[in-house]
């Protein structure tokens, strides 16, 4: 390839990048809001940071989009393959760079080295995120061992100075940690074989002190759900990048000559304040990775799990029902409990035929008592797993991910199935097919509830090839069954990326459904997810996971910024609580259509004790704020929220949507006129001065709610 300087321009609706080739790899020279003039190749290389000090080694490149040793570069390189130990060292050259519309295909060579490699990176131009994806090929005789390939090496601007992170462990997700981006290698590395509770593949770097609304930041997700390491570097000659790929364990990726390994994509975006890019997420996430079906209007879910658990018995199920229909549910999820000998946690997974000893007419007389109420039937599996205590474990021992001569810790007194394995991925497509058909399941929440530790075929590591197998299996299974919806759960929020997402459509966020908990695991995963796809379901007064007990308009309030549902027994609440639950059942129902497209935004609170957030349509015609209370307010005077993203024209009736207003006024020697009563407001002063907020007790919570007038 010729070696004159050359460039490739990527626009989106605010976004350009631009890859520049002035050396022997291309680098993303550009990558922020969007370039009005036409440049040119020299006019750019007048901004080419190629000034560098004395010291150190020489002949040092820029930061190229695959960075390797043979450039001088001493920070993390992209790719650590060695043939038995040899031929570590590559020098990869370009041989080709091609651009097809928003898209541009980087090949890569090093004919010494037997390596080639292509980089594929596209932008979409309408959310402005952009995605790159890298695939190696063994082109020599001999086998390759790949330690690490990195999925994409990103160049953050040089004045980024701090990351975010989310972190967590079951029942508490999502949970944010900032840190600064000091000298050196910052290393989130996730081995817990599923995207984990532990460790978000989500990463935001920006500008010191970037907020919901300021600062220079960049979002990166890796699209993966095995174990996975995502770094922030930064080189004392000032270089700062983010480099994020499947984390193998020793051994386990060895590519055999003509062997190809295609890494999980990045998605990333630059943008101006957090907000801004968690939109433009949350935008390409629904036009270019969910299923279709996420489209439609979303049910209310009622599931069994809490009301319930493992005592399955007919006639309480069709109570249970029955008492959901009542308050309002549109889709019925029969939760864990169902199948052979499945009473307790302790037996029975992989054993996926009805228990006919609990129901033995089959889930009949279950599923038409659902239809009767003209609801959705939805049915729990855990397929990847099984019980040591189980027939299909007593038949097939070796179907399970193990390393000989080392026992494999349990957890929740279970093991993995191979499921890459072609007769284990037959066997659980078999079953799970036919239970679809034979019931008409609508949906599946598809569980995952542990820790992949061990995971080998006897000898060798195989935990990278469970997740591929999992969206193979997913897949064939809704060719068959192509309007089954399928859930994304893992213990609760383990299990939430884009690559699972493709195949899936929902995700349960939390087991935790203690609103005040719940609220900042719920701020967590919307930053990076949209709203519509996240289960968020009402819970009992009494939370299961924490004691904690709350009032039902603040469990609510919680449940409607996702796709609302009950994980209680609604058979024990009493005529009071119908109707409350009513109302806000109903208020989902007429406000779904929009909020599934909506824009959301994170409210900076003046107080720790609040958290706010809110969602407004995309002709800025409603909006939905809500505001919970987590803890007590210092000041005696609550002040006010400034809401976001209204029409500064537009005039707005402003409502407590949340009928809770009795709760709050014994706080309240004075309360704000429209709590009590609609007011008419303009867009511009509920953005500049904003809602003037009761005093909210702790564990309360409100929704605001903004709706044009059209009269003006
Ligand atoms: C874990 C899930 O997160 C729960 O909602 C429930 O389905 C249980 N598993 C059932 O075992």
């Amino acid at each position: 390839m010729s070696t004159h300087p050359a460039f490739w321009r990527l626009d989106g609706a605010s976004t350009t990048l631009l890859v520049v080739q002035d050396h022997a790899v291309p680098r993303l020279f550009w990558c922020g809001s969007k370039l009005n003039e036409q440049v040119e190749i020299d006019t750019l290389l007048v901004h080419s940071d190629s000034a560098l000090a004395f010291g150190g080694l020489d002949g040092v490149t820029p930061l190229s989009l695959f960075p390797q040793a043979s450039t001088a570069y001493t920070g993390s390189p992209a790719l650590n393959a060695h043939r038995n130990g040899t031929q570590f060292a590559h020098n990869l050259t370009t041989s080709r760079v091609e651009q097809k519309d928003n898209s541009l295909t980087i090949e890569l060579q090093d004919t010494n080295a037997g390596l080639n490699l292509v980089l594929c990176l596209t932008l979409d131009a309408d959310s402005d995120v952009a995605k790159l994806t890298t695939t190696l090929t063994n082109t020599a005789q001999t086998a390759l061992t790949v330690d690490w390939l990195a999925s994409a090496t990103l160049p953050m601007p040089s004045p980024y100075r701090e990351c975010l992170t989310q972190h967590g462990r079951w029942g508490l997700e999502n949970q944010t940690h900032r840190r600064s981006i000091a000298p050196g290698r910052i290393d989130i590395s996730n081995l817990h074989g599923r995207t984990s509770h532990e460790h978000a593949p989500n990463l935001v770097c920006g500008t010191a002190g970037f907020g919901d609304d300021s600062g220079d930041v960049m979002f990166t997700h890796l699209a993966w759900s095995g174990n996975f390491s995502l770094r922030v570097e930064r080189l004392s000659n000032g270089n700062i990048s983010v480099q994020s790929g499947i984390l193998f364990l020793p051994g386990e990726c060895i590519l055999q000559p003509g062997e190809q390994l295609e890494t999980p994509a990045v998605v990333f975006t630059r943008g101006s304040g957090m907000n801004q890019c968690t939109q433009r997420f949350h935008r390409y996430i629904r036009s270019s990775v969910l299923p279709a079906w996420t489209r439609n209007l979303r049910p209310i879910h009622a599931n069994s799990w809490e009301a319930l658990y493992f005592d399955h018995n007919v006639s309480a199920l069709q109570s249970l029902i029955d008492a959901a229909a009542g308050v309002g549910a549109e889709r019925f999820v029969l939760d864990d409990g169902w199948f052979r000998h499945r009473r307790s946690d302790n037996a029975g997974l992989g054993d996926w035929f009805v228990d006919e000893t609990i129901y033995p007419d089959g889930l009949h007389p279950i599923v038409e008592h659902v239809r009767r109420h003209g609801m959705q039937f939805g049915l729990w599996f855990e397929p990847e797993m099984i019980n040591a205590d189980s027939d299909l474990y007593r038949a097939h021992p070796e179907w399970v991910l193990q390393i000989d001569g080392v026992e494999t810790p349990l957890a929740r007194n279970q093991l993995v199935l191979d499921i890459a394995r072609q007769d284990v991925s037959d066997y659980l497509f078999e079953r799970i097919t036919s239970l679809v058909h034979e019931y008409a399941i609508d949906y599946i929440k598809w569980d995952q509830n542990r820790d992949l530790v061990l995971a080998g075929d006897g000898s060798r590591a195989r935990a990278a090839a469970q997740p591929r197998a999992l969206y193979q299996l997913i897949q064939r299974i809704l060719a068959v069954c192509p309007s089954l919806e399928i859930e994304s759960c893992a213990s609760g929020g383990a299990r939430a990326d884009l690559a699972i997402l493709e195949h899936t459509g929902r995700v349960w966020a939390s087991d935790n459904i203690d609103p005040i908990e719940r609220a900042r695991i719920q701020q967590g995963f919307l930053r990076f997810m949209p709203p519509e796809i996240m289960g968020a379901h009402v819970g009992h007064k009494s939370a299961h996971l924490t004691g904690r007990v709350t009032s039902l308009h603040t469990r609510a309030i919680v449940a409607l910024q996702g796709q609302f549902g009950f994980e209680l027994d609604a058979r024990r609440l009493d005529p009071h609580d119908v109707i409350t639950l009513q109302h806000y059942t109903q208020l989902y129902k007429n406000n779904r259509h929009w909020l599934a497209q909506s824009s959301y935004w994170q409210v900076s609170t003046f107080s720790k004790a609040l958290i706010s957030s809110g969602q407004v349509d995309e002709s800025q015609d409603h909006a939905l704020f809500s505001v919970v209370a987590i803890g007590n307010m210092h000041a005696t005077r609550p002040g006010h929220l400034p809401l976001k993203g209204l029409d500064p024209h537009k005039r707005y009736s402003l409502t407590l949507e949340s009928i809770n207003v009795a709760d709050l006024a014994p706080f309240n020697k004075i309360i704000p006129a429209w709590c009590e009563n609609q007011v008419s407001t303009s867009g511009e002063l509920l953005m500049k001065i904003g809602v003037p907020l009761p005093v909210m007790p702790p564990q309360s919570a409100l929704l605001i709610g903004c709706h044009r007038e059209f009269n003006q």
